[in-house]
């Protein structure tokens, strides 16, 4: 299964992203050909999505590194510094920085961030197979934000799910929130889904409870940023809302992510930084003022819904049921933290 849908181009001398903002009513493209400029358009949300921000961090490093073979250390920080929540971004510099250490090659580092982005696919297929396989046929299902191949290397990993239910026959209907105030579900899971022609139905963000006290809804299905030791999972504001709905209504809540969204040096959710982005994003809509002027605002763009609320976490090496510490360091084969 391939997905038409490619977010992300390396051509060795640049990297392309797709410029997310514009979606789904403009295809733009974005050339970025230096670390700076790949943090810009993270910081600025041109690409976004856990996976695939680790994905073009892993890029720009090479972007760097081609320019200025002492630019590791200073490209490495810029990047890292441009998101704080998704440890994939993190993970997937760390993973650079173990080659360059033992290389010093660029085209070694290359070869690295081409095969995380491959990888990602790989893991993202597998991960589709492992949660549709827990879905029964005629499956109705709620999703959150934009999980789909824009977010990823490909497929995704809770849209991607839902991709691969929708192949086996196994899914009825996707509800997706608009996820404001970015409105990564209204417009680009919305644009995702209709290329697949994948039956679904968007609704505003506060209609989830309502959705699931009034029709019936099998699962939740969201995608993660960062997962700690023991569960916890950061995710896109408002999935803690709909972890607690989905509870009080008997609807099962899944998360899928990629092994490299777990840290496993974050031993609970307190330890996992929220990023909080500009109020204007709240208090203005394109530039146009929504609330008076003056007015202030908070603005969390993740939160962190407990282990205890969630069902299930798939990974590409398998599931996760009713996760704590001891379950998810088997599934990973990773050593419990201390
Ligand atoms: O702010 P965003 O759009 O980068 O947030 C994205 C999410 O929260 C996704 O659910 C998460 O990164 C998983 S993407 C496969």
């Amino acid at each position: 299964m391939t997905c038409a849908v490619q977010p992300i181009l390396w051509t060795r001398k640049q990297l392309r992203l797709l410029d997310q903002r514009e979606l789904p009513h403009e295809v733009r493209w974005l050339d970025c050909r230096s670390a700076a400029d790949v943090a810009s358009a993270i910081h600025e949300m041109a690409v976004r999505g856990a996976p695939a921000i680790g994905i073009a961090a892993a890029y720009g490093l090479v972007l760097a590194l081609r320019a200025d073979a002492d630019a590791f250390d200073r490209a490495f920080a810029v990047l890292a510094a441009s998101r704080p929540t998704a440890v994939n971004l993190r993970w997937a510099l760390e993973r650079m920085r173990g080659v360059w250490l033992a290389s010093r090659d660029v085209d070694a580092l290359e070869a690295e961030a081409v095969r995380i982005h491959d990888e990602d696919l790989a893991q993202n297929l597998k991960i589709g197979d492992h949660g549709a396989a827990l879905l029964d046929s005629g499956a109705r299902v709620i999703t959150h934000c934009n999980t789909g191949a824009l977010a990823t290397g490909g497929h995704g990993t809770a849209l991607g799910v839902i991709r691969s239910a929708w192949a086996l026959n196994r899914l009825a209907m996707v509800y997706h929130t608009e996820t404001r105030p970015w409105l990564q579900g209204a417009r680009l899971t919305a644009w995702e889904l209709q290329q697949e022609g994948i039956p679904s139905k968007l609704i505003a963000d506060g209609a989830a409870a309502y959705l699931m006290a009034s029709e019936t809804i099998d699962w939740v299905i969201v995608g993660a940023d960062r997962i700690a030791a023991n569960g916890d999972t950061a995710n896109k504001i408002g999935t803690y809302a709909l972890a607690v709905a989905a509870r009080r209504h008997g609807v099962k809540f899944m998360v899928a992510a990629p092994s490299g969204t777990f840290d496993l040096r974050c031993s609970s959710g307190r330890e996992i930084p929220i990023e909080q982005r500009p109020a204007t994003e709240l208090t203005e809509f394109r530039g146009r003022a929504v609330a008076p002027a003056g007015v202030d605002a908070f603005n969390p763009v993740f939160d962190v819904t407990p282990a205890e609320l969630i069902d299930a976490i798939v990974c590409e090496h398998g599931v996760v049921e009713k996760p704590d510490a001891t379950r998810i360091a088997r599934v990973l084969g990773r050593p419990v933290s201390p």
